[in-house]
């Protein structure tokens, strides 16, 4: 049986793919304001505004690419159980062909029901409209867990995670939960990596590395190590 290596991925290993992070100076939140896009009131109060600012985001996925860092965990695979384990809605840790990717926070190319939350459908093309409707006649939105929403994957992460025996965490600033605590569910003893160019904050976390580079340069490297073993 391969070893069982876990990743936890952010907005940093789509940065080099050419999409914004979040809260870097150049990030999304410095452009938007969360309430007014990425919540239940902002969709109560202007359908059409949320939609179009997914929209936006869609259309830089479909034009973006996998990078090298989405690239070496799919070379991971080879000798390890690799899940990924993502907060990212985009598509590019599949698109690179990896296998097992939970989405924490969602996907931009799906779009569910919102009366039905069990009504979930691949968006053809990219835009998401006022007036598209599920299989019963309900608005579609987008299949994203919004601010102020439960995290309906949080559960089956954490139990992923329980049985990490290498951990990784990459370009995430560590700082949304429930998401960030997942490194708390992680056994005391394994290996654990960080791999990010900015200073992120993970207390009392024991047997960590701490890689200060971008993903694109740093994965690489660590997955040739890991690779080598
Ligand atoms: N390689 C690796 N990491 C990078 C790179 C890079 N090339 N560029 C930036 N980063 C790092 C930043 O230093 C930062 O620590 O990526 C992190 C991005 O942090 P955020 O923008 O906060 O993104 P993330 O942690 O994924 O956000 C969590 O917040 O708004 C939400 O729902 C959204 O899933 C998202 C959640």
């Amino acid at each position: 049986m391969k070893p069982k290596l876990v990743v936890f991925t952010g907005a940093g290993i789509s940065a080099e793919s050419g999409i914004k992070t979040f809260r870097d100076s150049d990030g999304l939140w410095e452009e938007y304001n969360i309430i007014d896009v990425a919540t239940p009131q902002a969709w109560e109060k202007d359908k059409a505004l949320v939609l179009d600012f997914y929209n936006k985001r869609r259309k830089q996925v479909i034009e973006a690419k996998p990078n090298k860092a989405h690239q070496a965990l799919v070379a991971l695979q080879k000798k390890y159980d690799v899940h990924i384990i993502t907060q990212n809605i985009d598509d590019l840790h599949e698109r690179a062909g990896s296998k097992k990717v939970l989405h924490l926070h969602g996907e931009i190319m799906k779009s569910r029901s919102s009366t039905d939350p069990s009504l979930i459908y691949k968006i053809k093309g990219s835009e998401l409209k006022i007036g598209d409707r599920c299989e019963r006649g309900s608005q579609l939105r987008p299949h994203i867990v919004w601010f102020g929403e439960m995290v309906p994957e949080m559960e089956k992460a954490y139990t992923i995670a329980e049985k990490a025996e290498i951990f990784m965490v990459v370009g995430t600033s560590m700082v949304v939960y429930p998401a960030a605590g997942l490194i708390n569910y992680v056994q005391r003893n394994i290996p654990k990596y960080l791999i990010d160019p900015s200073d992120v904050t993970v207390g009392g976390i024991t047997n960590l590395t701490v890689i200060k580079e971008k993903a694109g340069i740093g994965l690489p490297k660590l997955v040739e190590e890991l690779l080598a073993l």
